[in-house]
This record gives structure tokens, sequence and C-alpha cells, in this order.
């Protein structure tokens, strides 16, 4: 399949990589693809964008609208404050009736640790995508987990665990529920409704940063029993 991931975070390398590896014609989407060539940042934690590359050179990159132009289906995989102005530059041409999973945060690190969220309560990031972009068949899932966890559910709890999704879109949501089984493994994945149940999710961050304090890495996950 063609996948176009829109960011060069520890996200969009985590799924671009397993996704190439898996045999999908993937093009990852940045916004300056000389710029980012050119940065050569230490990593924050994991492996730098230099390492990442050094052993996955063959992943095209490209601009957000030639990743997303390229693509059948896209991931949003940018920052939460660059995630309107990513897909601005995407343009709705390029979105128009294509599954968007998106799996951004409004995390806000402006004021240190932890980070606030700038879009809750009655609101949320995925609403905000899908009120500019109403061609495109908007699925937030996947960001109340860590990336090593979002390809390998397996490696926590023995994948006894869950993750959301939430969309207006049935059949884009039925299409995400079976790419996160086939692709990562995913065993348990739990239809909250349409797209304002993304701010369950959203403001789920809160406990998340939190428990990334406790635990000092991201290998967890909440398990929903009834
Ligand atoms: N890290 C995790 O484990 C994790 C887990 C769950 C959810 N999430 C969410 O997933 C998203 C990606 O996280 P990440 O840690 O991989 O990377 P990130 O550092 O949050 O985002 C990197 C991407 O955002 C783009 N970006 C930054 N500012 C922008 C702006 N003003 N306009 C347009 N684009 C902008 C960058 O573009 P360039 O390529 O041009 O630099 C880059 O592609 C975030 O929303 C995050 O909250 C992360």
């Amino acid at each position: 399949m063609k996948v176009g991931i829109l960011g060069t975070g520890i996200v969009g390398r985590t799924i671009g990589a397993k996704l190439e590896e898996l045999g999908h014609d993937v093009m990852i989407g940045t916004r300056d693809v000389e710029a980012l060539l050119s940065r050569h940042e230490a990593a924050q934690y994991g492996e730098s964008f230099d390492d990442w590359r050094a052993r996955n050179g063959h992943i095209p990159l490209g601009s957000f609208a030639e990743a997303a132009a390229h693509a059948e289906l896209v991931i949003n995989a940018t920052n939460g404050a660059g995630t309107l102005p990513a897909l601005e530059a995407v343009g709705a041409a390029n979105l128009d009736g294509k599954v968007l999973i998106d799996i951004s945060n409004s995390l806000d690190f402006s004021q240190g640790f932890p980070p606030s969220l700038s879009v809750v309560n009655t609101d949320s990031l995925a609403e905000q995508i899908q009120r500019a972009f109403p061609g495109a068949r908007v699925v937030k899932t996947l960001n109340t987990v860590s990336a090593y966890v979002m390809i390998d559910p397996g490696s926590v709890g023995g994948g006894d665990h869950h993750v959301f999704l939430s969309g207006n879109d049935a059949g884009a949501k039925a299409e995400v529920d079976g790419h996160l089984r086939e692709w990562f493994g995913w065993r348990n994945v739990l239809d909250l409704g349409d797209i304002t149940t993304a701010r369950g999710p959203e403001m789920l961050l809160a406990l998340w940063v939190r428990l990334l304090d406790v635990f000092g890495n991201g290998n967890f996950n909440v398990k929903v029993v009834t």
C-alpha cells in the first residue's frame, strides 16, 4: 500500500521503517527536506535522525504535500502545534477521500514538565483536522502509546491492553482496525465512536506523561476491563 507519513520524529520514523519492512510503499514528509538533512541534531531519546537515516536511507523523503500526494493512506505524526500548518501545506486536494490516521497530541512544553494540553475539553486536534479538511476520513488512534508500543504492542504485557479509535467514517475505522491488527499485532482495538470521542484519548495524555515520569520509559499501556 502507498502510505504517506507526515512527520520525521520518532513516531514517523518508527512507523515508516516498520511499514517499509512489511513491504509497503512509504514516503515520509517534512517541512523542508534540505533543512532536515542539514540539521544533524543529537537524539533527545531513542536514535538521532542521522542514525535512523543511515539504516533507512532507502525510504524516500519529500515535502508534506509530496508524501500525501504519493499516498493512498496518510498518517499524521507531526507535533501538535504544527499539525494544522503541516496539513495546510499538504492541501485538501491531497487528502480528499483518503483515510487520515491522526496520532498527534497537543502537548505544550512551553512551561516545562509536565506539559499542558493546548486543545482540551470541548475540542480535540482530531476534530480540528476533520473540520478543516471535511473530505479527509480522519481516524484518531495510537496517540496514547509510545512509538515503540505502537508497532509492537506484544512487547508490553503480552499485548493484553487497549488502543482506541475515533472517527466519523465507519468504513475508515474498520480499515484502520484491520491495519492495526495486521501491521502491528494489536488485539484489543476499542472503537469509542465519532470524532468527538478523540477528546478522551487526547486528554489521557495528562495521565500518560505522569506514568512516563513514574516508569522512566514509555513501555506501558492501559487495559480497559468491564
Ligand atoms: N513520541 C511518541 O512516542 C509519541 C507517542 C504518541 C503520540 N505522539 C504524538 O505524535 C506526534 C509526533 O511525535 P514525535 O515525537 O514523533 O515528533 P515531534 O517532534 O512531536 O514532531 C515532529 C514533526 O513535527 C513537524 N513540525 C514541528 N513543528 C512544526 C510546524 N510548526 N509546522 C509544521 N510541522 C511541524 C516536524 O517537521 P520537520 O520534519 O520539518 O522538522 C516533524 O516532522 C506528536 O503530535 C506527538 O505528541 C508521540
